[in-house]
């Protein structure tokens, strides 16, 4: 299994690459499915999530084609299945994604629940809910959630609780549905827009998408479409806590500043000097980081995705940070392996305290989820010594060659196996 070595200490310097958003692209891959024409993408991340996820629409018999690095063609015109087995599915969750474009078009689907993971229980009810309404019967059968539906009804959908992948797959059954589909508390993630403005190229009628209310006109059938995926918020927001813990002075290309609010306010409160472009961000950093504490919330709000990254920060600041973790109950398990490397913090239930310290000590640690490995190199980065990530395999699902844009400014990283 594949390994991290940093040697730490050094500042980050130079031009980084953002690569397409992972969350954006995987709904979008499985929005294929709605039409039989083909769909053209571009600024697709080579990450192993994108790779699960072209398997398991092969599987159904999407024909797929990577014309350029960054460019993937999909066609769904002869299906044969309406299956998604466990084996990929238990790998990566989001592929539920497939549950709505396949329940949409073909009127039936099997497709294996997720099961738990990780960063907590993660349940899939509100998706199942939503399809119940739209008139899919549904129910679970070994392991499988298993939906048929000669055709969907629109409805008036309000979820219980904020959720991504639920509004997306809700947004893409209900663009065939028969009549109008009302999503109230909808996810406002700039993934969920993506989306619905690929939906809409494809003829999808759509209004108020990137609000909390979303109003779809379902539509007899979808037609191709091209596609230019938005930038990785996360991958900057990574990038960008690294350059605040190690010092330096780093420009994101292609980065898209609008989608990062909450995660600027908070860097530059550490001390950050951030500038920003249409489509790039500078962040100089000469000083120790200030400690700044923060709250996990839905979009507008600070991302989860990025709590254990700024958490890694908070280790080396002045000063204590509280930080409260608001939608995962189990995302945490970085802060053992951050101990480890002389990190000062403590857990009470959903809130952490980060007594910041003047430095950490390399260790060899180990990743435990996507997130928390990314918090881990951005450690290893500002600490003295060396230290070993072990089990990198999350990252790779995540990020698009890490080590390699790390290397480009500066850094001391290399890929052992
Ligand atoms: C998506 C993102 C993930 C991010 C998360 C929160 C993708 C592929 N993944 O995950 O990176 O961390 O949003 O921003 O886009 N819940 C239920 N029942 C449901 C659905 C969700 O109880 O049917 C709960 C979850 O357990 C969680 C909360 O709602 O506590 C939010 O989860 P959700 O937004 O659905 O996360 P994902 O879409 O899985």
């Amino acid at each position: 299994m594949d390994k991290l070595l940093i040697q730490g200490g050094r500042p980050l310097q130079g031009e980084v690459t953002i690569s397409g958003a992972k969350n954006a692209a995987l709904p979008i891959l499985c929005a294929a499915l709605l039409t039989a024409d083909a769909v053209e993408l571009d600024n697709v991340p080579a990450l192993r999530d994108i790779g699960t996820t072209l398997s398991l629409l092969e599987r159904m018999g999407v024909r797929t084609q990577r014309p350029g690095d960054e460019q993937v063609t999909l066609q769904a015109d002869h299906i044969h299945s309406q299956e998604a087995p466990y084996e990929l599915v238990k790998t990566m969750r989001a592929s539920i994604l497939v549950l709505g474009p396949l329940l949409a078009r073909f009127g039936r689907a099997r497709v294996s629940l997720p099961g738990g993971c990780a960063i907590g229980q993660r349940p899939v009810d509100q998706h199942i809910k939503g399809l119940a309404a739209m008139g899919a019967s549904i129910h679970i059968e070994h392991g499988f959630v298993v939906a048929e539906a000669p055709r969907l009804r629109g409805a008036n959908i309000l979820t219980d609780m904020v959720t991504v992948t639920g509004t997306e797959n809700l947004l893409m059954a209900a663009t065939l549905a028969e009549g109008r589909t009302v999503l109230e508390n909808a996810a406002c993630e700039p993934e969920v827009v993506d989306l619905a403005n690929m939906l809409i190229a494809m003829g999808a009628r759509i209004e108020g998408h990137g609000t909390d209310r979303i109003v779809i006109d379902g539509v007899g059938q979808l037609h191709g479409a091209r596609h230019h995926i938005v930038p990785d918020r996360i991958e900057a927001g990574t990038f960008l806590c690294a350059v605040a813990a190690t010092g330096g002075d780093i420009t994101l290309r292609r980065a898209a500043p609008d989608t990062l609010g909450a995660v600027l306010d908070k860097l530059r409160d550490t001390g950050l000097d951030i500038t920003t472009g249409p489509d790039w961000i500078r962040a100089r950093m000469h000083r120790r980081p200030q400690a700044t504490g923060f709250r996990t919330s839905e979009y507008p709000g600070f991302p989860t995705d990025m709590q254990a990254q700024l958490m890694a920060l908070n280790t080396l600041a002045e000063g204590t940070a509280v930080i409260t973790e608001n939608i995962f109950e189990n995302r945490f398990m970085h802060v053992q392996e951050l101990c480890r490397m002389g990190a000062d913090i403590e857990i009470d239930g959903h809130t952490a305290v980060v007594k910041g310290g003047e430095q950490l000590l390399g260790a060899t640690v180990m990743a435990t989820d996507l997130r928390a490995s990314a918090s881990l190199v951005i450690a290893g980065l500002a600490a003295q010594g060396q230290t070993t990530v072990e089990r990198i395999y999350h990252l790779d699902r995540g990020y698009e060659r890490m080590e390699r844009k790390l290397q480009a400014l500066g850094a001391d990283i290399q890929r052992i196996q």
